[in-house]
């Protein structure tokens, strides 16, 4: 985390509003409520939490106890160690995507005054012709995805961006991220990264849009200083969640895990990595290709698959009837599903392991619709909650209103719109 110094006294604090209010077994958010402050708006992120959810959660479902630390093993754009930070809450989040690691990274560590008016004034002078070659992405086909405008203007981004301190220069190439699908001539709305034959898209020019979208993020970022109680006691790293082992015990889990099969993160992302190819840790596309098949889902086998139908416990017919099912319309589509649940159960076992006994897991998750046949995630779940040394205490459902990238849960079968929240102490 980097270091700063000034902090408003405690008594000073604004705090946000929760807005989410329980209504029996549902959650309710009033409609056109201002939803991403502080640092939540620096990068758009496929599946991302509303704010105001994880600040539900640790007000209202775990433990008051400000000293217990909230681990989210799958933080993708960092939303839950944000609110955690907003909490005065030791926070640890780990992704095994190197592009969410770098968001959630960006998005906890607060910039001082001083960092955002060296920002700010490097920014005001910048050049947009002025660019090394080397910086230029190496992928075939570049200018199927940028007009040679957009990527000489990019590459005179990066440029700067790249002369920066280590912690201001991770806090611009996010905003540079934040605007590259925008210039690109892919699609802006889709999860899939694709330039559409029939919608031909206008896109902005680099140098157009930079600007504003770093004195958004600037604002956001002064934002998030001035609401947080004590420096942020936390850190965000690039890890598996069925293997990492923390270097000290955690209190308490409140996570969403990816959705069956539904996400391909690295390809919905793809042109960001390509030009944070080597800040994200990757020598190449093959790299990235290789990289692709590794967050779970996208898996064809798991360590954990034998243990899986005793886990099931009552829902091992089901859940082999959905499978077979879900096998004869794509065989590859059903060894999909086995393999989530498989690499699910294998991440349960893993935190069981270390976090402490009495601790909260609180798991945000949806049903699937996988070639017509919906998945019963949620039971599922449960089951293997129970079997790995869990106990349900409460649970309860959320519609999903204002997600930030709309597209089905799966793309050619429709949208499922519930969420539903499970409430687990780890005994
Ligand atoms: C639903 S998203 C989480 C979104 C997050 N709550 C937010 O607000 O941004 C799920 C995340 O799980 C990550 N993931 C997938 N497999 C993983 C694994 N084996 N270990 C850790 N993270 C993984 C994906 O990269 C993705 O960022």
């Amino acid at each position: 985390m980097s270091q700063f110094s000034l902090f408003p006294q405690q008594s000073a604090i604004e705090r946000l509003p929760t807005i989410i209010e329980r209504d029996g077994d549902a959650l309710v958010i009033p409609e056109g409520v201002h939803t991403i402050p502080a640092t939540h708006g620096l990068h758009r992120f496929p599946g991302k939490f509303i704010p105001n959810l994880p600040r539900y959660l640790i007000r209202e479902v775990l433990p008051p106890d400000t000293r217990r630390l909230i681990f989210d093993p799958f933080c993708g754009s960092g939303t839950t160690p944000v609110e955690a930070a907003l909490e005065g809450r030791p926070f640890l989040g780990t992704d095994i995507d190197a592009l969410s690691v770098l968001i959630a990274s960006a998005k906890t560590s607060p910039l001082s005054e001083g960092d955002l008016d060296e920002i700010e004034r490097a920014w005001q002078f910048h050049d947009y012709e002025l660019y090394a070659q080397e910086l230029v992405p190496k992928v075939e086909n570049l200018e199927h995805w940028f007009s040679d405008v957009a990527t000489r203007q990019l590459a005179s981004i990066k440029q700067r961006c790249i002369s920066f301190p280590a912690h201001q220069r991770r806090f611009c190439l996010v905003v540079m991220s934040s605007i590259i699908r925008r210039v690109s001539n892919a699609d802006d709305q889709t999860q899939k990264t694709y330039v559409s034959g029939t919608l031909k898209k206008r896109p902005p020019e680099p140098k157009a849009i930079f600007p504003v979208f770093l004195q958004r993020a600037v604002q956001g970022m002064r934002e998030y200083a001035s609401l947080l109680p004590r420096a942020p006691q936390g850190e965000i790293v690039q890890a598996d969640s069925r293997l990492f082992r923390p270097t000290c015990p955690i209190d308490d889990v409140v996570t969403s895990p990816p959705y069956i099969d539904s996400i391909d993160y690295m390809y919905n992302q793809m042109l960001e990595y390509f030009w944070l190819m080597t800040e994200l840790g990757l020598a190449d596309h093959d790299d990235y290709r290789r990289l692709r098949r590794v967050p779970m889902g996208f898996r064809r086998d798991s360590s954990s698959a034998h243990a899986l139908p005793e886990a099931l416990g009552d829902q091992r017919a089901v859940f082999e009837e959905t499978v077979s099912t879900i096998g004869e319309r794509s065989v590859k589509e059903g060894d999909a599903v086995r393999v989530f649940f498989a690499d699910y159960l294998a991440h349960l076992r893993n935190v069981h392991g270390f976090q402490r006994t009495g601790g909260r897991y609180v798991c945000v998750v949806g049903n699937s619709l996988i070639r017509d046949v919906i998945v019963p995630t949620v039971e599922f779940l449960v089951a293997l909650h129970q079997a790995t040394g869990y106990r349900l205490i409460d649970r309860f459902s959320y519609e999903i209103r204002r997600h930030y990238m709309k597209f089905p849960r799966r793309s050619n079968s429709g949208t499922i719109k519930m969420d539903h929240i499970l409430v687990f102490v780890r005994e």
